[in-house]
């Protein structure tokens, strides 16, 4: 069975899309606000609705208008893991096409919903495989390039099952569907795995580049996107056309609760009302029941939990929360060691090279605590001393030394963030190491990338810390003036072992 749909008119004759080829291929619509997405998504679901089961996670609510005409269940994505879950599951066994409505849930919320839903679909039994679109707008939201002011938990939530829904759903039958204002926002490996584009109008060049990528169109080319008009977009990929055309897409059949807003003519002033007297004069009824301000939404919480956490309680808190049994004071060096071996336990997790000091910190204070460590334990400028020396690797004989006594004097030269890749490259002279290759530079750096780890080490040789050189075998050496000592040759592109051991 095929089953042709219609999107609209290209160059005079209508565009197709197979949805079969579909289901295996999935879409991906981007264009910027206005630029008639949700209009599209919605001619999509609307001529597809008799043929396949639909999901869409719909952070506006945009689309529970499509339950009147065509029957979807409005799910209300204010609920908890388990009922969501739940509910997913018996989507998937009941085939029932649905609406996951997101409106009024705070950012985070809206992200975990998506994400605890889509997790559901995603590990429903295999007996329920079923062919289904997942339709989801504004999918930059879900899958965001880069980490926002959301929580961590929130952002990996989401961002994994709109992974797995791109990049592993075919097999269990679920196809995504997704849109999104900008291609630049939207993570990668999302984007990548949908073959079928549908690119609107798109002003901003970075997000022109990323779609000529997609479309392998050359660059130039791709300036044909700023020109389009609402409602027009340019169709490639297996379901669609093997060329990229041009397309109208057709009108839609149920409404948006949404729509742009129009301009209405402004009432006529009418001569015998005093305007100001309209104004600032409250109506009986109002007198009798005070309009009420709506209550401002909930801050979105703020990624600064170290300001909240070193804050001090006040002091009404303080006077009804039971005082606990105070602490055993601990002798200096107890309390030393105790603080290092926390400190041990957070930065030998494998991922600690990838997460921030402050990360890192608060983590730290939350198990200084549990451990009952009395006292301000270590503030963040020396938390991330100490951890740019324990990342730096060196054993307890070095750091006792008095050549290391200087490393950590010239370390002062460098900002906080440096200290440990500076430390790293400073024992390896020391000790007559070879030179870290980048891997390692780049992992106590808290990054992925090779290339900014040289940059990092082109600074240091620019702030005069450092001087590289090579062997003649292309072999990078690392040498510190100030120390009078020199890395032993190491080949830039090795393993870093640290990584390679685990
Ligand atoms: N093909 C079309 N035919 C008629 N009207 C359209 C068409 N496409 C979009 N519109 C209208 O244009 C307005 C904006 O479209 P739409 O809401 O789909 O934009 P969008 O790309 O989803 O924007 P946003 O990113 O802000 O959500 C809507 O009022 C919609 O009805
Ligand atoms: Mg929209």
């Amino acid at each position: 069975m095929t089953a042709r749909i219609d999107m609209g008119m290209a160059s005079g004759s209508s565009m197709g899309l197979d949805l079969e080829e579909l289901l295996a291929t999935r879409l991906l619509v981007q264009g910027n606000s206005g630029s008639g997405k949700s209009h599209l998504l919605r001619r999509l679901l609307e001529q597809s609705a008799e043929w396949v089961q639909q999901v869409i996670i719909d952070p506006e609510g945009d689309f529970v208008t499509l339950a009147e005409k065509y029957g979807h269940i409005v799910v209300d994505g204010e609920r908890t893991e388990g009922e969501l879950v739940g509910i997913a599951n018996r989507i998937r066994q009941h085939r029932v096409s649905c609406v996951l409505t997101l409106e009024g849930l705070d950012v985070e919320n809206q992200m975990r919903a998506a994400g605890w839903f889509l997790n559901g679909l995603f590990d429903a039994d295999r007996d329920y495989w079923y062919p289904a679109l997942i339709v989801v707008d504004e999918a930059q939201m879900f899958a965001p390039a880069v980490g926002g002011d959301v929580p961590d938990d929130a952002r990996k939530l989401s961002l994994g099952a709109m992974t797995n829904l791109m990049c592993r759903g075919r097999k269990r039958g679920l196809a995504g569907v997704i849109a999104t204002q900008r291609l630049a926002k939207l993570a990668k490996n999302v984007a990548a795995e949908a073959s079928n584009f549908l690119m609107g109008r798109t002003f901003l060049d970075i997000d022109m580049a990323r779609a000529a990528d997609l479309l392998g169109m050359e660059r130039r080319q791709a300036e044909m996107f700023r020109d389009l008009q609402r409602g027009a977009f340019v169709a490639l990929g297996p379901a669609l056309s093997r060329r990229p055309v041009s397309v109208n897409i057709g009108p839609v059949e149920t409404s948006a609760r949404s729509s742009s807003p129009k301009l209405m003519p402004l009432p006529d002033a009418k001569p015998d009302v005093d305007v100001e007297d309209l104004i600032f004069t409250p109506s009986a009824d109002e007198l009798r029941d005070p309009p009420k301000r709506r209550p401002a939404p909930q801050p979105r919480p703020s990624t600064d939990i170290l300001a909240e956490l070193s804050r001090a309680a006040p002091a009404a808190a303080l006077e009804t929360v039971p005082e606990r049994p105070a602490a055993a004071a601990l002798d200096p060096a107890e309390r030393e060691e105790r603080l290092n071996a926390v400190l041990d336990e957070i930065l030998s997790n494998p991922d600690a090279g990838f997460r921030s000091d402050a990360e890192l910190y608060q983590d730290f204070l939350v198990r200084a605590r549990m451990r009952r460590i009395a006292g301000n334990p270590m503030s963040l400028s020396d938390f991330r001393r100490r951890a740019a020396i324990s990342r730096s690797g060196v054993d307890e004989e070095t750091a006792q030394s008095e050549a290391w006594g200087k490393v950590l004097e010239l370390s002062g030269r460098v900002t906080d963030d440096l200290q440990g890749v500076f430390l790293l490259m400073a024992k390896a002279a020391l000790l007559g190491e070879p030179c870290p290759p980048d891997a390692a530079i780049a992992r106590v750096y808290g990054t992925h990338s090779a290339r900014r780890a040289r940059r990092l080490l082109s600074y240091f040789e620019e702030q005069g810390l450092i001087v590289l050189h090579t062997d003649f075998s292309g072999k990078r050496i690392a040498a510190f003036p100030d120390l009078d000592a020199e890395t032993a040759p190491g080949n830039p592109d090795a393993a870093d072992e640290v990584l390679a051991a685990e």
